[in-house]
């Protein structure tokens, strides 16, 4: 039954692989039938052994895209499960953004409880994906305040935002929801000033949380409320089922209110043209890009 789920998903990422690479996760051999036993292999080994050793998890390294124009916008892009960095810094380099320099971290290497255990490349660990799951406070909040640090040390004119694919604009959504609450998961004061926030066949992790810690604070309900949202979703997303997306776009709304939500038919768990065309002009336009290469 896992081996089968496990599969499914790994399909679902095959699809996605047009556009790039998978790495990190399933590094087994190429023909079918041995992948599949390795992977239950190594999955079960990893899930013994994942008891004993609770050491902090290490961040992959992490990809710089300069911009080709005047810099007046910074982005902290987040790749899904089991991708890298390295991947979406290609694509995002052909995109016709030459203000914004993007930062494309990796995830670190951890067992993850989707697998039963299997270490992936993930910003937290994850039992489900969608809204609806357990929350790993700690691991996203590591991720979070990751991401922050990525961003502290950029100009004081520069727009900054965070977005991500599935897994990483999950964690795009719980930085966003910790900007406008001013404070990490733990209590800690988050450092940086969101201007943009973009996620890609994503969910909104700790959603259940979210409602009264924002409407708690009038300070935290402007916040949310000034901060420019925008969320894709592929109507034929299996990985990420749409409902998800599209519940988690429906308890963003009721506090960040300037939130935009896109849907495409047909989509799986994957980008297209049409999604990055979508995601150029709301991000141009959202940070007042001007556009130019020189
Ligand atoms: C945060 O950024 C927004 C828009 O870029 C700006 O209006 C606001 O003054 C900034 N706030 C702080 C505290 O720097
Ligand atoms: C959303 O934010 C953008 C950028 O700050 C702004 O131009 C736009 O008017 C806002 N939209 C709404 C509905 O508040």
């Amino acid at each position: 039954m896992l081996l089968v789920f496990l599969l499914n998903l790994r399909e679902g990422w095959l699809q996605a692989k047009g556009c790039w690479d998978l790495e990190g996760c399933f590094s087994c051999p190429q023909d079918e039938l041995r992948e599949q036993l390795t992977c239950f292999c190594a999955l079960k080994l990893v899930s013994a052994g994942a008891k004993t050793a609770a050491r902090p998890f290490e961040y992959g390294r992490t990809h710089v895209v300069r911009p080709k124009g005047r810099h007046q916008a910074t982005i902290v892009w987040l790749h899904g499960l089991g991708d890298n960095g390295a991947s979406w810094s290609q694509l995002l380099e052909t995109l016709p953004l030459p203000n914004i320099k993007w930062i494309c971290p990796t995830a670190p290497t951890r067992p993850v409880a989707v697998f039963g255990g299997f270490p992936c490349t993930a910003w937290f660990d994850v039992g489900d994906l969608s809204e609806d799951g357990p929350d790993d406070v700690e691991g996203m909040d590591a991720s979070a305040a990751h991401v922050a640090n990525l961003l502290s040390t950029e100009p004081a004119d520069i727009k900054i935002g965070v977005g991500g694919f599935s897994m990483g604009a999950a964690t795009a959504l719980y930085s966003a929801t910790c900007f406008a609450y001013g404070k990490y998961g733990n209590g800690n004061p988050y450092p940086v000033n969101l201007s943009a926030i973009v996620g890609l066949s994503g969910w909104l992790p700790c959603s259940r949380s979210l409602k009264n810690k924002v409407e708690s604070s009038q300070v935290a309900s402007r916040r949310a409320a000034a901060l420019p949202l925008l969320l894709c979703h592929g109507r034929g997303d299996e990985v990420v089922l749409y409902k998800h997306g599209e519940k988690s776009a429906e308890v963003l709304r009721s506090n960040f209110q300037n939130l935009t939500f896109k849907t495409y038919n047909g989509l799986g768990h994957y980008t297209i043209p049409e999604e990055m065309e979508d995601v150029c002009k709301w991000l141009t336009a959202t940070l007042g890009l001007d556009g130019s290469c020189s």
